[in-house]
């Protein structure tokens, strides 16, 4: 993960105690050999656990999901914030709450491209208070799939989404661990 360290070192700035920034590589402008290395991170972690779909949202997860998807050989299927506007379409729907914007948006997919046939690997940048995950989990409980685990870039460990999860028996791996924001400084394993 030589090349998401350095980054994270060089290249990130906290905002504040809370929130870090990763634009210039990750959620903005995409630095596609960083993105081809956590592809292929998640791969290698998961390997052998017989994956045949990974799942993300919209917008930032989509070129995390992409690398994931093409090292796994098997679809990337992103879960949309708007209904597909095909109007006989049936879809699977949960809710996920922001607390960065106070707000609650629906997302959703298509009931045709997620089934109980699918093993599935769900892929975010972020974990914060694990709000995402849980609505993306939803979506494959509703679809009677099987939930191999979660692969998260940056996951915030203080804001305590991952240990809830964790919790509750799912496997998520974390290519970096953000312990701290404080002092506006970046406190991190690898
Ligand atoms: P949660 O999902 O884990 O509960 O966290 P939260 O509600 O706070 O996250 C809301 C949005 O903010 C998510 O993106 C998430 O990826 C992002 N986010 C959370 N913490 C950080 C952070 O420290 N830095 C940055 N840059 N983003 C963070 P989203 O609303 O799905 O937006 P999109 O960018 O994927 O379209
Ligand atoms: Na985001
Ligand atoms: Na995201």
């Amino acid at each position: 993960m030589q090349l998401l360290t350095e980054k994270m070192k060089n290249n990130s700035q906290v905002v504040s105690e809370q929130i870090l920034r990763v634009d210039s590589f990750i959620n903005h402008m995409i630095d596609p050999e960083v993105m081809l290395e956590i592809g292929r991170e998640f791969a290698r972690r998961f390997a052998g656990t017989q994956i045949n779909k990974v799942l993300t949202v919209e917008a930032s997860g989509i070129a995390v999901g992409l690398t994931t998807a093409m090292a796994l050989q098997a679809p990337l299927l992103f879960a949309k914030k708007r209904k597909p506007s095909t109007l006989d379409q049936q879809c699977y729907q949960s809710q996920i709450y922001s607390f960065t914007k106070n707000e609650s948006v629906d997302v959703f997919v298509a009931k045709e491209y997620l089934t109980a046939d699918d093993r599935v690997l769900i892929v975010d940048d972020f974990l914060a208070r694990g709000e995402a995950l849980k609505g993306l989990t939803k979506l494959v409980e509703q679809a009677g799939a099987h939930l191999v685990g979660v692969g998260i870039v940056i996951e915030k460990v203080f804001q305590g989404g991952g240990k809830t999860l964790r919790n509750s028996g799912i496997r998520i791996e974390s290519l970096i661990k953000v312990n701290s924001l404080e002092g506006g400084k970046l406190h991190f394993e690898e």
